[in-house]
């Protein structure tokens, strides 16, 4: 067991963490080049489970306690609770930060204790409204199965609105995901008809639990500031909107949940985005089986968004073979018969698609 004060390793993971995420998220970087030169901060790490020992999970407990404290001196460095925020290398950020984190250091460890890093990406929902547009052009109406769901924000799809390029806005919420596409295909005019929407999640987030949402929102970096009120704004809808996510495995349950649609009068589709490379492999062809065993049985889509370098045992098309990048497919099962079609890549968090 690693002892939680012998602490070079996780010095050099502040480190690391400082070098790549300078060019994208400065404070992110800068919080962390300032952990690392305070044995002090960096060696907190050491109190989290040993799998979870990574610097963005000290940086979202920081940010979880700070968003509770938006006064704080602190914020002022954070661009998405400061507009006119502190440069990241302000020599004063190591003093703010190191004097937060000690007076706050019962609350910080219980963090590192106990929670993991989460995530759920609204912006994922544009790469599938134009894919759900094409399916439901064939089987009519969807009822949608959102597998590795988190908190299920990308299960109220049909609650958001969006524009691709300089289209037409698609819905009538006020939470707009805008996309850039590249390519032939022609961009959706209206959001597909989605009769019911159901997430499954190893550990699903309680959208409606204040706590919980405030950890999501911790777990976003702060430089990303507009993902940040995305996220913060589909929380919001989601007080009004549950999101339905059950409690289960992505192979084991996956019957069950495409059982749930049985009286949607709906074509099921089901999503991954960001999900089967936390599967073993042998655990990923598991699922490409479920979902073949059940198509064998009755008509069903499977749209995933996942990485080719992290997904080996996905359908992914030959040049993206172990490419590190966010591939589109789709798997469906028509009278029996097996297609799977090739959309793209697109940007992890959904802000462009580059169409085959
Ligand atoms: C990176 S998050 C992506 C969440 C969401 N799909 C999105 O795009 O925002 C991965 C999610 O997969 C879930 N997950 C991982 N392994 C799982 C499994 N075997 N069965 C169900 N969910 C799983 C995790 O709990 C986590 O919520």
């Amino acid at each position: 067991m690693r002892d939680p004060w012998n602490d070079s390793e996780l010095i050099e993971r502040f480190r690391a963490q400082a070098r790549t995420a300078l060019p994208r998220a400065p404070l992110n970087s800068a919080l962390c080049a300032s952990i690392a030169q305070d044995r002090s901060l960096s060696s907190l790490l050491g109190h989290a489970p040993p799998n979870q020992q990574m610097p963005v999970l000290l940086l979202a407990a920081i940010h979880f306690l700070l968003l509770d404290e938006p006064q704080h001196p602190l914020a002022a460095w954070y661009p998405n609770l400061t507009i006119e925020h502190r440069a990241p290398d302000d020599p004063a950020l190591a003093e703010t930060l190191a004097a937060f984190v000690h007076e706050r250091s019962p609350a910080v460890l219980e963090l590192l204790a106990t929670r993991s890093v989460q995530t759920n990406e609204v912006g994922r929902c544009a790469l599938f409204v134009p894919i759900f547009d094409e399916i439901q052009r064939t089987v009519g109406p969807l009822s949608h199965i959102d597998i590795g769901a988190s908190a299920g924000l990308t299960t109220l799809i049909s609650h958001y609105s969006y524009r691709y390029d300089d289209g037409p806005l698609l819905g009538t919420s006020d939470l707009v995901i805008d996309c850039t596409t590249r390519g032939t295909r022609t961009a959706p005019v209206a959001l597909p008809t989605i009769r019911a929407a159901r997430g499954l999640d190893a550990t699903p987030i309680a959208a409606a639990d204040p706590t919980e949402a405030r950890w999501l929102t911790a777990c976003c970096w702060p430089d990303q500031a507009d993902r940040f009120e995305r996220l913060t704004n589909a929380l919001e809808i989601a007080q009004t909107h549950p999101p339905d996510v059950r409690s289960g495995d992505a192979v084991d349950d996956l019957d069950t949940m495409v059982e749930l649609t049985d009286d949607d009068d709906a074509h099921p589709v089901i999503t991954t985005s960001w999900v089967l490379n936390y599967l073993e492999v042998e655990r990923q062809e598991a699922f490409v089986a479920a979902v073949d065993r059940v198509g064998r049985e009755r008509d069903v889509t499977w749209v995933f968004a996942e990485s080719p370098a992290q997904t080996p045992a996905l359908d992914h098309a030959e040049d993206l073979a172990s490419e590190h990048t966010t591939a589109l497919t789709s798997t469906s099962w028509r009278n029996g018969q097996r297609h799977v079609q090739h959309f793209g890549t697109a940007h992890p968090h959904g802000y462009w698609i580059q169409w085959r």
